[in-house]
């Protein structure tokens, strides 16, 4: 094989110029020789004009990548070496909605997390599905690297309703809360290492170490100073209560604010609605800035604007599983996959996220055993709602789909469950064809 092959599924995201740059700085080793970016007629414009970009950065590195911009996603599948999606069914408008219904009944509105997080999967899973049929035609063994939200979901819905295995989901999360670490210590980010496990945006850092030597309890001690800065752009930042967390004895992920503070997270949610707007309407107005600098003629390089986007760096994340799995490093790196027994009490067919080796075959678990008792109880919780909820997903039975709503631990009821869901249904409707069968 001379080169590599990568398609980008959702390649008009404004967050392309990320993996663009990941790509071309490690084009020594790893070749990419073509580079489709794929979307719908929806998306064409932003494809287009984030397409001219790309090609202006590779032209000015001065790399031999070929930047492909379709929207025939067959013609780009075929002989693809690496497929990667990222891509938002229903765009921002639908993530507005996710967002603001729940809000109504006082609960969190949130794009992975709550009502939210179930009805991005519900839309997302089904165009998942269609492509790995696709990928089973057209580029058989191909790797599937997925940041679609829900990824942890998305995951296992793929490990449980198609035969690839070839699927890996991505989540920038790990990588922040290590840069988070290593602001926090004042130390080089090569220098900290974290023995992550649970579920995607559900995930912990067991311990903590810098320079092999653990800091976790150091590290939490900073964690509750206020502000203490170890969030995403995305997520409300108000420091941990300092015993609440020393008790804990792990490092919670950004999104764990959302299980245990819940009422702040609620209220600040609210008061930003009706202040800023929700978070996609922030990031609507941020999209629409970036994408007027992506016209630039004169832009060639990924603008620093990006960052202010909650995936920020996750390119860092991709391009180093892509570099490992083709260069067989047998680095470590956390990702979504197959359990195989590394978390005990979780299914082995089940999506986690955990430390893995990665290596030419994948990523391989490496062994976890028993969570910590006080974390045990709400990554089993999550996982049931996200098998739960990618049945639903899958067989657009609205008694799958109350049932996952009403064991999410952010729903406070059945007849909560029973009414955000009638409403969400009905708003998504466009996008949940699985749902509305025409009655023959
Ligand atoms: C985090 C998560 C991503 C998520 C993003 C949202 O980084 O890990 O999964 O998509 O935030 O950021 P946004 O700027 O769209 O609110």
């Amino acid at each position: 094989m001379n080169g590599i092959k990568i398609v980008t599924i959702g390649g008009g995201s404004s967050y392309t110029p990320e993996l663009v740059e990941g790509f071309i700085k490690r084009h020594a080793a790893l070749p990419v020789r073509e580079l489709w970016l794929v979307d719908i007629p929806q998306g064409e414009e932003k494809l287009r004009t984030v397409g001219a970009l790309a090609k202006r950065m590779v032209e000015k590195a001065g790399v031999p990548i070929e930047v492909h911009l379709t929207l025939d996603r067959r013609e780009a599948l075929a002989g693809a070496d690496f497929v990667t999606t990222q891509m938002r069914v229903g765009l921002l408008d639908a993530r507005i909605k996710d967002e603001k219904i729940p809000l109504k009944y006082g609960v969190i509105g949130q794009e992975t997390n709550g009502p939210g997080g179930l009805f991005k999967g519900l839309r997302t899973i089904p165009v998942i599905l269609d492509i790995c049929r696709e990928m089973e035609e057209l580029c058989p063994d191909a790797w599937l690297i997925n940041f679609t939200n829900p990824a942890g979901m998305v995951t296992e819905a793929v490990l449980r309703y198609t035969d690839r295995r070839k699927v890996i989901g991505l989540c920038n999360v790990p990588i922040g809360m290590k840069m988070g670490v290593a602001a926090l210590l004042g130390v080089e980010q090569e220098r900290v290492h974290i023995d992550f496990a649970g579920l995607n945006h559900m995930v912990f850092g067991l311990a903590a170490y810098v320079d092999g030597e653990n800091v976790t309890a150091q590290v939490i001690d900073r964690l509750t100073d206020e502000q203490a800065g170890m969030t995403m752009r995305n997520i409300f930042d108000q420091g941990w209560d300092k015993d609440f967390l020393k008790a804990l004895g792990v490092l919670p992920c950004p999104y764990h604010r959302y299980y245990y503070q819940t009422d702040l997270m609620l209220a600040h949610e609210q008061e930003a609605a009706q202040k800023d707007g929700t978070r996609a309407e922030v990031v609507k107005k941020v999209e629409a800035e970036l994408f007027e600098l992506y016209k630039d003629p004169n832009l060639a390089i990924k603008p620093p604007q990006l960052e202010q986007r909650g995936g920020a760096y996750y390119s860092e994340a991709a391009c180093n599983l892509i570099d490992s799995i083709y260069n067989d490093r047998r680095d470590i790196q956390p990702v979504n996959t197959r359990n195989n027994g590394a978390i005990a009490g979780i299914p082995g067919e089940s999506a986690v996220e955990v430390n893995c080796v990665i290596a030419k075959e994948g990523p391989i678990p490496l062994a976890v055993g028993e969570l910590p008792v006080p974390v045990q109880g709400l990554v089993q919780q999550i996982k049931s709602f996200e098998r739960v909820a990618a049945q639903a997903a899958v067989t657009g039975d609205y008694r799958t789909a109350l049932l996952a709503m009403t064991i999410n631990p952010l729903v406070p009821s059945d007849a909560v469950a029973r009414q955000i869901l009638d409403e969400m249904l009905e708003a998504h409707k466009e996008h949940l064809p699985q749902f509305f069968k025409p009655v023959s």
